[in-house]
């Protein structure tokens, strides 16, 4: 079978697409495919390398805008080529977290208080929120924590803003909750999808920032989490109903805090192409139901040809 996989990309989380290509295309090899590489710039001679070239399913190993946010998911499907994953809408909403976050919301599921700024709106003299500090600010459609500041007050929360705001024109406040970060993967398609064990992530850093999640050994993954039955049960529901809120497809990863306090998990976000680097989560989630790096790829392009 003849597979062409688009990683690189334009965003900001360039460095991990190429990564995350790195490891898809070998995965591929290895099952025996056809394999062709496609570093996406996102010139037009990219796309016409996409509309020429002649393959069976494309692997779309981007991360964050103009490639996981549905874009080059539109384009592939205005070409009738078929491609592995979460469909336009799925991905459009996933990469809008505040949009997402009024999906979960109406489905049960608990969500950080939060205030959306808009760039054109914002002015700092007469900006004002009823969040209680720590505040986390990002970047609205961002991942891997690029441009996002943990602000302890006023001073620090405005820096970021102006920071995020590099980035986006759509910045999230949230309000911090202190607690276990965890992530569930979740694998499935056509009514039949499941959520993987969890994985709890344990950062050297404070936070699960940059570093922790891509300088190798910077944090630990433990699978499955050590918690009970009833909350793993409780955020594999949740997860499952997350990515059918969204319309995402074949695989997602969806991220939660467990609160210290013994409270609800809160849900941060879905990644519907979430990373494959020799760090990421994803992988960790299968290898733990016994599919290899190599098998997890395979299973993937398989359910997106069902
Ligand atoms: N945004 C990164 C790639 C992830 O979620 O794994
Ligand atoms: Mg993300």
């Amino acid at each position: 079978m003849k597979i062409a996989v688009i990683y690189g990309g334009t965003s900001a989380e360039r460095e991990v697409s190429l990564s995350s290509g790195k490891g898809v295309i070998e995965a591929l090899k290895k099952k025996g495919y056809e394999v062709t590489g496609i570093d996406f710039q996102g010139t037009k001679n990219c796309l016409n390398r996409i509309m020429n070239i002649d393959v069976d399913i494309f692997f779309i190993g981007l991360h964050g805008r103009l490639g996981e946010d549905g874009r080059v998911q539109g384009f592939l499907d205005l070409l009738n080529k078929p491609y592995v994953g979460s469909k336009v809408l799925g991905s459009a909403i996933a990469m809008d977290k505040a949009r997402s976050k009024k999906l979960f919301g109406l489905n049960g599921i608990r969500i950080a208080k939060e205030k959306v700024l808009e760039s054109y709106a914002f002015n700092e003299e007469n900006f004002s929120h009823s969040l209680t500090y720590p505040v986390v600010v990002k970047p609205n459609h961002e991942g891997s924590t690029i441009g996002l500041t943990i602000a302890q007050n006023e001073k620090e929360l405005l820096d970021g803003v102006k920071a995020a705001f590099k980035h986006d024109d759509v910045v999230l406040l949230e309000e911090f909750i202190a607690g276990r970060e965890v992530t569930v993967a979740v694998l499935g398609s056509k009514g039949d999808v499941k959520a993987l064990p969890i994985v709890e992530i344990v950062p050297k850093n404070a936070y699960y920032d940059y570093e922790s999640k891509y300088a190798p050994g910077m944090s630990e993954h433990i699978v499955p989490a050590k918690i009970s039955n009833e909350l793993t049960t409780l955020l594999q529901e949740q997860a499952v109903l997350a990515h059918i809120a969204l319309g995402c497809d074949v695989y997602s990863r969806v991220d939660f805090i467990i609160p210290h306090d013994g409270s609800a998990p809160v849900i941060l976000e879905v990644n519907t192409l979430p990373g494959m680097t020799p760090t990421s989560l994803y992988p960790d989630a299968c290898r733990e139901i016994g599919l290899s790096y190599e098998d997890m790829i395979d299973t993937l392009v398989k359910l997106s040809l069902k």
